[in-house]
């Protein structure tokens, strides 16, 4: 067991920890309070290589492991969430999927635009009435021959607007439930296809969400992953990877957090010393940072299983269920160490404690990775 990271994991970390300082960070109290997408900036994580991190080189990817995908959603997140949920998406939720179960033809098209970062992609499961329970979905795919035809409402898609590549998981074939589920790549700009208003949200305000609707939408029958009736395990093998991302994302929110609250607590003063003199200061200081290093640690180890072609759900659903936790515990506490002044925007911990709220909905809720978790120790 090593606990060291290699030079160059070292080295990507260092980069994302400058670009969240110098790109991000400048702009990003602005973003959150005009609900301003990240644009500019998510164009400079994809020349970073940060889009398809994983991807493999042949396919525009920087073919990196998981591990250093895990450093970088921590320090991206430290900052901005918001941008941060791109790159998440992306890599983990469109590119993966691509890459591993997609035909030579949708690699070509869809997945090397994407892993370099020229266009963005979107991951299309949840609907109006199919959250949690993911395979009711209502929004259906008809088989006519050479192509589906799509129909219905996907709910809350982060990239919504701005993504060019959906992944849309539909039922073509309602009596085999499930496994009638299909995933199809549509294209922004097919006809029939509308993107709906921006969702006005608690937390990651500059991601776009957007509902989309689907009307007799003709998409070819190659746009199809994987076999028919494969769209359901499709999703949940891609959601296994997707949740290190968010968990590595809850992580860089309470890492974010609990940085700001320690250099606030060895400035300000009370009582004719700093606060950082108070115990009742220093043992909030020492849960953040336990609690924070068993998240990384539980983060790693999903990563470490996913690069050595482990079994790694049960794996990046503690994680997830963990850090998404921590994250909402230690953004509290650091509001609180800031005093008053962790109630306005310009001390961002405010954001931050916003921002995490949501690590515990999408990807799965904390209920939902009990359920995965549960059913795994109970196997
Ligand atoms: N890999 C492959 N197949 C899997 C799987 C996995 N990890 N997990 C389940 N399956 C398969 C099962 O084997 C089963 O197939 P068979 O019948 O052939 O065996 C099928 O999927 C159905 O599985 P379950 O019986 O476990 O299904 P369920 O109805 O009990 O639901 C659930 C289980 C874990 C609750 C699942 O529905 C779920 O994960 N729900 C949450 C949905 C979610 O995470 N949505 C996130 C949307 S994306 C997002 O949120 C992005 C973002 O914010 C940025
Ligand atoms: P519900 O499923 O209705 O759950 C309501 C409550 O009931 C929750 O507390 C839940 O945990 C609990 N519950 C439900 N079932 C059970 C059970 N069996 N046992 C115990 N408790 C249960 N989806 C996408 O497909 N793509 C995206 O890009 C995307 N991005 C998102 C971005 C944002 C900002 C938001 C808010 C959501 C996003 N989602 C996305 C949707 C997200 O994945 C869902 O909101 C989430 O899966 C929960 O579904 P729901 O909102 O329908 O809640």
């Amino acid at each position: 067991m090593h606990f060291t990271l290699t030079e160059e994991q070292l080295m990507i970390r260092q980069a994302a920890r400058d670009f969240a300082q110098q790109e991000l960070k400048p702009g990003v109290i602005e973003r959150d309070e005009h609900q301003k997408f990240p644009a500019e900036q998510v164009k400079m994580m994809g020349e970073l290589g940060f889009l398809g991190m994983m991807v493999a080189p042949q396919y525009g990817g920087s073919g990196m492991d998981a591990i250093s995908y895990v450093l970088v959603m921590e320090e991206l997140s430290k900052i901005d969430a918001s941008a941060s949920v791109v790159v998440s998406v992306n890599n983990s939720l469109v590119c993966y999927g691509l890459e591993k179960y997609g035909s030579e033809f949708q690699k070509q098209k869809y997945l090397i635009p994407l892993a370099k970062g020229e266009v963005i992609g979107a991951f299309c499961l949840s609907e109006p009435e199919a959250g949690s329970d993911a395979t009711s979905q209502r929004t259906t795919a008809v088989d006519m021959g050479d192509h589906y035809l799509l129909n219905g409402t996907k709910n809350w898609i982060t990239n919504g607007n701005s993504a060019s590549t959906y992944l849309v998981i539909a039922q073509t074939d309602a009596s085999k439930k499930h496994h009638g589920i299909n995933a199809l790549i549509v294209e922004k700009g097919m006809e029939g296809f509308t993107v709906g208003a921006k969702e006005n949200k608690m937390g990651i305000r500059g991601s776009d969400t957007h509902s989309l609707m689907f009307t007799d939408v003709k998409v070819p029958k190659e746009n199809r992953i994987g076999d028919d009736g494969f769209g359901f395990k499709f999703a949940m093998s891609t959601l296994e990877g997707g949740r290190i991302g968010i968990a590595a994302q809850a992580l860089g929110i309470a890492s974010g957090a609990y940085e700001l609250a320690l250099a606030y607590s060895k400035e300000r003063k009370a009582f004719g010393k700093t606060i950082a003199d108070l115990q009742a200061i220093q043992f909030k200081l020492a849960d953040m940072a336990t609690e924070i290093e068993a998240a990384r640690l539980l983060c790693l180890k999903a990563a470490w299983l996913k690069d050595h072609g482990q079994p790694y759900a049960q794996a990046s659903s503690m994680a997830k269920l963990f850090a998404s936790e921590v994250a909402m515990r230690t953004t509290i506490e650091a509001v609180q160490i800031h005093g008053g002044y962790g109630f306005v925007k310009e001390y961002h911990v405010e954001r931050l404690m916003r921002d995490a709220k949501i690590t515990q909905i999408y990807e799965g809720t904390s209920e939902v990775q009990r359920i995965v978790i549960s059913r795994e120790v109970l196997k």
